[in-house]
């Protein structure tokens, strides 16, 4: 299974403020943005680098740098969007991909509503959405990316259920999943628990 759990100890006690039901809206966005820029150290590990001569004060050198395309970002609407600058904070050259995916409250399912991405599909697409649950959403989102062309595609979630982990890996087991901690399970709304509640909500202040 190609599912890495970041559990680096500053990841792991910022998330239990986040899940804590008396954390401000402030404070809880704050959070996710620095959870976002530590996991994305771990994202970023693999990344290429090449070698370009460079003159230091005092002599010649090989330095190595980045190498490749540029990253895209994208967010799944909209709870992604609060992992964006975190990530981008560590990679400020990266483009950002929207992805507007709803859960319908009944049926649990994903529901589409716009998608934007950039041109060029060799870049490396770094799919962010903090909540794994029944894993349809990120599913869809995937399924839309191959469509158009993305083939190279990290998932970063904060919180996932062993059912969401389990959807992405049956069906895209090509998409490394990077999640900060693997919870129990999915209640009878398909919320995770104990999960954090609803991020959206959380982030954007809307309940
Ligand atoms: C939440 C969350 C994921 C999805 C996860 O979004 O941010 O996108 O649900 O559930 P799943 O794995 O069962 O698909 P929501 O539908 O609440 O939309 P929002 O981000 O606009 O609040
Ligand atoms: N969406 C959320 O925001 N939270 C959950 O626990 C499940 C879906």
């Amino acid at each position: 299974m190609n599912v890495h759990i970041i559990d680096h100890p500053l990841v792991q006690h910022k998330l239990s403020i986040m899940r804590n039901k008396e954390t401000s809206t402030a404070d809880f966005r704050k959070l996710l943005q620095e959870i976002s820029m530590l996991m994305g150290y771990e994202i970023t590990r693999d990344f290429p680098l090449e070698y370009e001569e460079i003159e230091t004060p005092l002599q010649k050198m090989n330095a190595p740098k980045l190498s490749g395309k540029k990253v895209v970002i994208a967010p799944i609407l909209r709870a992604g969007l609060g992992m964006v600058d975190g990530l981008l904070s560590l990679i400020p050259s990266a483009r950002v991909g929207h992805i507007g995916l709803y859960r319908d409250e009944e049926t649990c399912l994903p529901v589409f509503y716009y998608y934007k991405m950039p041109q060029n599909k060799e870049r490396l697409v770094i799919l962010t959405d903090p909540m794994l649950a029944t894993g349809g959403s990120a599913c869809d989102a995937i399924m839309r990316l191959k469509k158009d062309g993305f083939n190279n595609i990290k998932l970063m979630c904060l919180v996932a259920s062993p059912q969401g982990v389990k959807a992405v890996n049956e069906k895209y087991p090509d998409v490394d999943i990077y999640i900060a901690s693997l919870d129990e399970g999915l209640n009878e709304r398909n919320y995770i628990l104990p999960g954090l509640g609803d991020a959206g909500d959380r982030i954007f202040g809307t309940k």
